[in-house]
């Protein structure tokens, strides 16, 4: 069975991007048929494997229009393996436009199903925020994955995440797990992000994934580049990190 994995935080810069990149990446190597899908309007994740200038159609015209296929706008990426539905800004139009429309929150869902299996891992990155593209995203997967920042302030807004969590799961998606917790940007030399950790791990218990991921200017300048951090600096300790992330997701979803 396809495992899909949402990567949400309606906080911004707390690592999602990061890691649905790089998580993809990784589960690519392993040989898993990966899709990362990005559904946040300013397009990150997009930009780390194609210029937009490249791309003719997104996600925004299958979520918005019924007739255009997902299987039309996946490409492949120079990694084997690993394909990605690629966002324009043009998404964040998306959000007015399914107002009212009854079928909103399972445009994703729908769109994913005649090709979801052809791929083992499916990872979408989403936008800093809980409206309605993060809650296609929920109601389209299994498993929801939450990177938190080691930095102060690092748990506020959980509470709210994990009221959506609760929502979906009661009606739209009832098979929505919480995979789990990863604190990233982990800067291992502070007191702060050793306390944030253990606060973290107070709040989620063993929902925390024991893989932390350390801050490394590799993980900053590999999208600059065009490329997941392992192929640009397959050493570093974020190349690492995110490996390591990966195995203990699989043991997880296994
Ligand atoms: N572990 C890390 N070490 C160093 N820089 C990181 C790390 N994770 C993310 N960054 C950088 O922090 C910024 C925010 O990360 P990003 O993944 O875009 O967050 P989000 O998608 O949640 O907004 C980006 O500039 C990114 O390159
Ligand atoms: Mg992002």
């Amino acid at each position: 069975m396809t495992t899909v994995i949402a990567i949400a935080n309606q906080k911004g810069g707390v690592g999602k991007t990061t890691t649905a990149t790089n998580l993809a990446a990784a589960f690519a190597m392993k040989k898993k048929r990966t899709l990362l899908i990005d559904l946040d309007p300013q397009a990150n994740t997009t930009l780390t494997f194609f210029p937009l200038d490249e791309l003719a159609q997104s996600v925004y015209d299958v979520l918005a229009d019924h007739h255009v296929k997902l299987a039309e706008v996946v490409k492949p990426t120079r990694t084997p393996n690993l394909c990605v539905a690629p966002a324009k800004i043009a998404l964040a139009k998306l959000e007015t436009l399914l107002v009212g429309q009854f079928d909103a929150p399972y445009r994703l869902k729908d769109a994913l199903a005649p090709c979801r299996d052809e791929f083992d891992m499916i990872l979408i990155d989403t936008p800093p925020a809980l409206g309605l593209i993060t809650v296609n995203a929920l109601v389209a997967s299994t498993h929801l994955l939450v990177p938190i920042q080691a930095a102060y302030y690092a748990m506020e807004g959980s509470d709210d995440l994990l009221d959506t969590l609760e929502r979906i799961r009661s009606r739209p998606n009832p098979e929505l797990q919480l995979l789990g917790v990863v604190i990233t940007l982990f800067d291992k030399r502070t007191n702060l992000a050793r306390d944030i950790h253990k606060q973290v791990c107070t709040v989620f218990g063993d929902k925390v994934f024991k893989t932390v991921v350390n801050k490394n200017v590799r993980l900053e300048e590999s999208p600059a580049y065009k490329e997941t951090v392992f192929t640009f600096a397959p050493d570093s300790s974020g190349a690492q990190d995110y490996e390591r992330l990966a195995r203990e997701v699989l043991q997880r979803v296994q």
